[in-house]
């Protein structure tokens, strides 16, 4: 085990190792938060919340009221849900349960969210790339050729974090039917996309879907995401996890934002509005190319001459935190930002123009 840390720690130590994760202090563009949750409405929902906890108790095991709530509001079975501390931690199990023994290989589809390599390699398995198509689609041809005997897993992220290009549902299907593997279909942006497959996640005994209370209802500090999928797949996961991972006050929270959906769905409708801005923004300054997003965040390539590493440094010092994704492949000379308040996405245009404006 210590061995597969290695790599990811390298000489980093303490704190420091986790600091292009913190944000601290600084504009939060950079981990896809969900600003535009009003926080007054926010901290309102948390402090009823917080009401109907007994903090000396355990919370429900197993996330027993989130799921149940979940279950109720998607009409399927509770056993058709699992609830995690954050999607992260459904990861994880998954990377356990099902890429735990040497040779066991997960697909991923790149450039794309890179936990999924982090956990297949904790876990002890391996991942194999398949390249996402130029305009940064999703080619099932190229997935299905890839699988092989020790294929056990393949990612689809849609919309994908980094490009925010939401797939082709027929492209996920072909391969979910033709593959006979464990698909897991990362859904984590598709409140702010034009469809989710989450509906149908219970039609197939291969598909897994997650979704997250991190984003599009503004929660991720209280860590709640799930697993939408066949039951007989998900008491696998559930042996896996430890009883009491979700607390009592996550999932006292899902319970009052499904209740209170329509509000959020207010919310989520800011988030897309405020993206079309900001595009337009970024569509303005000479030779920056932003990307069509589906997500809650836009991707988009600097002119040439310009570094994406240099660019995403120099706004870190002057406070505002957006991510370098130009070492991904097909990504060379890409950023990262998450939409946020109409000053914050201000603020960064000003910001942009005049680091590449220092830098011309
Ligand atoms: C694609 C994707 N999946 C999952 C996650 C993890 O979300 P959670 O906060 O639910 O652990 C993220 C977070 O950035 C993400 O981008």
């Amino acid at each position: 085990m210590v061995d597969r840390l290695r790599p990811i720690l390298g000489e980093r130590k303490g704190r420091e190792a986790y600091s292009s994760l913190s944000g601290e202090g600084k504009v939060r563009m950079g981990l896809n938060e969900n600003m535009l949750v009003n926080k007054f409405f926010s901290d309102t929902i948390l402090a009823e919340a917080t009401k109907r906890v007994d903090a000396r108790e355990y919370p429900p095991p197993k996330g027993w009221t989130a799921a149940r709530t979940i279950a109720e509001s998607m009409g399927i079975w509770e056993d058709e849900v699992l609830i995690g501390n954050g999607s992260d931690e459904v990861l994880d199990l998954i990377a356990k349960v099902f890429l735990s023994s040497e040779g066991r290989e997960a697909i991923v589809v790149d450039p794309t969210f890179e936990m999924y390599k982090f956990y297949t390699s904790i876990a002890g398995g391996r991942t194999k790339q398949v390249l996402a198509t130029g305009d940064f689609d999703l080619s099932a041809e190229s997935v299905l050729s890839a699988v092989d005997d020790s294929t056990k897993v393949i990612f689809i992220c849609s919309p994908n974090n980094p490009t925010g290009k939401q797939f082709n549902r027929d492209e996920i299907l072909r391969i979910v039917e033709e593959s006979g593997r464990v698909i897991v279909l990362d859904e984590a942006y598709a409140d702010f996309a034009p469809y989710s497959l989450s509906g149908e996640c219970t039609e197939y005994e291969n598909l897994l879907v997650l979704r997250t209370f991190s984003k599009a209802f503004g929660m991720a500090g209280l860590r709640a995401g799930y697993c939408l999928g066949n039951a007989r797949l998900l008491e696998w996961l559930k042996a896996a996890q430890s009883p009491f991972s979700v607390n009592s006050i996550a999932q006292e929270m899902v319970r009052l934002v499904l209740e209170n959906k329509k509000v959020y769905e207010s919310f989520i409708r800011q988030v897309v509005e405020e993206r079309n801005y900001l595009t337009a923004e970024l569509e303005m300054l000479s030779g920056v190319d932003p990307y069509e997003s589906d997500a809650n965040f836009i991707l988009f390539r600097l002119p040439k001459g310009i570094d994406s590493g240099e660019v995403v440094r120099r706004l870190g010092e002057c406070g505002l935190d957006v991510r370098d994704r130009g070492s991904l492949p097909l990504l060379e000379n890409c950023v990262r930002v998450t939409v946020s308040t109409r000053e914050n996405n201000l603020k960064f245009i000003e910001m942009l123009r005049g680091t590449m404006g220092d830098l011309a």
